[in-house]
């Protein structure tokens, strides 16, 4: 039986993970299991930095953007001896399973606390929707929503002014970002790890849209993938639009979760809290078909993501 779990942030944060602290909070509450808030990630764990949380710690936290525990980094947590360090800090306190809210090199740190002896869940919170295991991660929606707003506006002045947005979105190696604002805003085109990057193929196709008369052109890009001023600069040189570049960068992680992340943290929060009392540990928590699921640690992070190819594929007929 457990008495205590801690609860902690880590990563880049994403919208909606103090959403699930507060599930995750209130439903072991109702358990009777003590719950502490870890500041900081695991660096906060291995430097002792635990609170004990009571209902109303976790009061008027829905609606608030990033995590009111703080996130971080801490590389030197692949080594064992800054593991076992955590475990005894955990042991110190009585603290019997931890919940972990994050991506997937989260998730890691999570499973080799498991496998030292410390019960471990792992929940998405990230905006990139990078993780296997789950239709959607915390955040994904609410980022999703920040980068719509902003292309919408883009487009305005684009359309004025004749010009091209080229607009970089974050991502980290996943293009969901990209091919869901690309769809939601109408954009011309749209470039992702999973599309390749074709310079010429870009130019050609706005060279054929301003013959076509198009009064703007908006070309989504994920991050990582080129310099997108120097591209907006070709687009100037060889186009007949002028190219203007926009780096929506950290503003996509920031601001009030959306509704359906506040509630899919929610749900998310109380399976955690659920497997935790169980007694399962190592396993993280998905969404699948509107269905709260989870896999051990191991088997969702090396399973293949849901396919995307519809989704493009759909872009390419509406375009
Ligand atoms: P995310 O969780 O968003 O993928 P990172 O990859 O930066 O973000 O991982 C967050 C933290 O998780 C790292 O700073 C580190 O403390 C821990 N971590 C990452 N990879 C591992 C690993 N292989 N083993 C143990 N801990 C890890
Ligand atoms: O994983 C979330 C994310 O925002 C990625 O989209 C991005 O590549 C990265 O984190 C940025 O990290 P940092 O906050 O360290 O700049």
């Amino acid at each position: 039986m457990i008495r205590k779990i801690g609860v902690l942030t880590s990563g880049g944060d994403s919208p909606g993970m103090n959403a699930a602290i507060r599930a995750v909070t209130r439903c072991a509450l109702g358990n009777g299991i003590e719950v502490y808030g870890i500041e900081d990630g695991y660096r906060g764990l291995v430097e002792g930095r635990l609170r004990l949380f009571s209902k109303t710690d976790v009061s008027d936290i829905l609606s608030r953007g990033g995590t009111i525990l703080g996130s971080a980094r801490l590389p030197e947590f692949k080594d064992l001896s800054v593991q076992k360090k955590a475990c005894e800090i955990l042991k110190e306190k009585a603290i019997d399973a931890l919940v972990v809210i994050g991506g997937d090199g989260s998730y890691r740190g999570a499973k080799s606390l498991t496998d030292l002896g410390v019960n471990c869940i792992g929940l998405p919170g990230t905006i990139d929707n990078d993780i296997s295991g789950t239709d959607l991660t915390i955040g994904f929606d609410t980022a999703l929503n920040t980068v719509v707003d902003a292309v919408d506006k883009l487009r305005d002045t684009s359309s004025s002014h004749h010009r091209c947005s080229v607009v970089e979105v974050m991502g980290n190696h996943c293009g969901d970002l990209a091919v869901y604002s690309g769809l939601s805003c109408g954009a011309e085109i749209v470039v992702t790890p999973e599309t390749g990057y074709d310079e010429e193929d870009i130019l050609d196709r706005l060279r054929y849209l301003d013959n076509l008369g198009k009064s703007h052109a908006i070309v989504i890009i994920s991050e990582k993938i080129c310099d997108v001023e120097a591209l907006a600069r070709k687009i100037s040189a060889s186009t007949g639009f002028s190219g203007r570049s926009t780096v929506l960068g950290h503003i996509q992680r920031g601001g009030s979760p959306t509704p359906n992340d506040r509630v899919l943290a929610s749900r998310m929060g109380e399976k955690a809290v659920d497997l935790l009392v169980k007694g399962v540990g190592g396993h993280c928590v998905g969404i699948k078909a509107n269905e709260i699921v989870s896999f051990p640690i191991d088997e969702a992070l090396a399973m293949p993501k849901t396919s995307r190819k519809p989704l493009y594929r759909l872009f390419d007929r509406l375009v």
